[in-house]
């Protein structure tokens, strides 16, 4: 993040995160993800900005495959770490990871991609981490135009890292990345597109 914009302060909410305003709204977001993520056993699924682990939780409880999460913040790390002992969850930046090229079947970033500071960064590693074919899952608010770019000017206008895409314009800043779009499904304010690395 540049030095000079504020965040959301993840690290003082960790503990109170899931049972807050945005822990409570995120669960839209993970029934969404448990009907579009496609997991196979045997699969490998990272969740960038994984917060508290609940969608990680969510998504392994009923198929045999390995999960990896990360998140900027050590609470929220600390937190996915007691939620999922069994999953390998590290203190890691979205654009710098410590994971090997085409190590991952599918990518999710649910209610973060909007808070990642270099999004560029974070599609070149997201496109040298997955498999060819794989897919990444960007879930985020869906907001329609005016509030959209009111929204994304309020951040702005407050310095706070922050700014909310429509499906079109998602696809558009991963499409320099070799990603295609694959699809997208939405319920009421939760957004997912998939995008799929050639
Ligand atoms: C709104 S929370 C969502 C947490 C979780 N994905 C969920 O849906 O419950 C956003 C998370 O992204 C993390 N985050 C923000 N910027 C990040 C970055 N550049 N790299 C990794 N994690 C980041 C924050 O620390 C926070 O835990």
């Amino acid at each position: 993040m540049s030095s000079d914009k504020k965040d959301f302060k993840f690290s003082k909410r960790a503990s109170a995160y899931d049972d807050g305003f945005e822990g409570k709204a995120s669960r839209k977001f993970y029934q969404l993800l448990q009907k579009e993520v496609a997991l196979k056993p045997g699969m490998s699924l990272l969740d960038v900005g994984c917060g508290t682990g609940a969608l990680l939780q969510k998504l392994c409880a009923d198929c045999a495959f390995s999960a990896y999460g990360i998140d900027i913040k050590k609470a929220m790390v600390e937190q996915a770490k007691a939620k999922c002992p069994e999953m390998d969850i590290r203190l890691s930046r979205s654009e710098q990871t410590p994971f090997d090229d085409n190590s991952f079947d599918a990518i999710v970033a649910c209610m973060a991609y909007h808070h990642f500071s270099d999004k560029p960064g974070f599609a070149q590693e997201a496109a040298r981490l997955l498999k060819p074919g794989g897919i990444l899952y960007i879930a985020d608010p869906r907001l329609p135009f005016p509030i959209r770019k009111a929204m994304n000017g309020l951040l702005r206008l407050f310095r706070v890292v922050g700014e909310f895409f429509s499906v079109e314009e998602t696809a558009s800043r991963f499409s320099g990345y070799g990603f295609s779009l694959s699809g997208y499904a939405y319920d009421g304010y939760a957004q997912v597109v998939k995008l799929q690395k050639d």
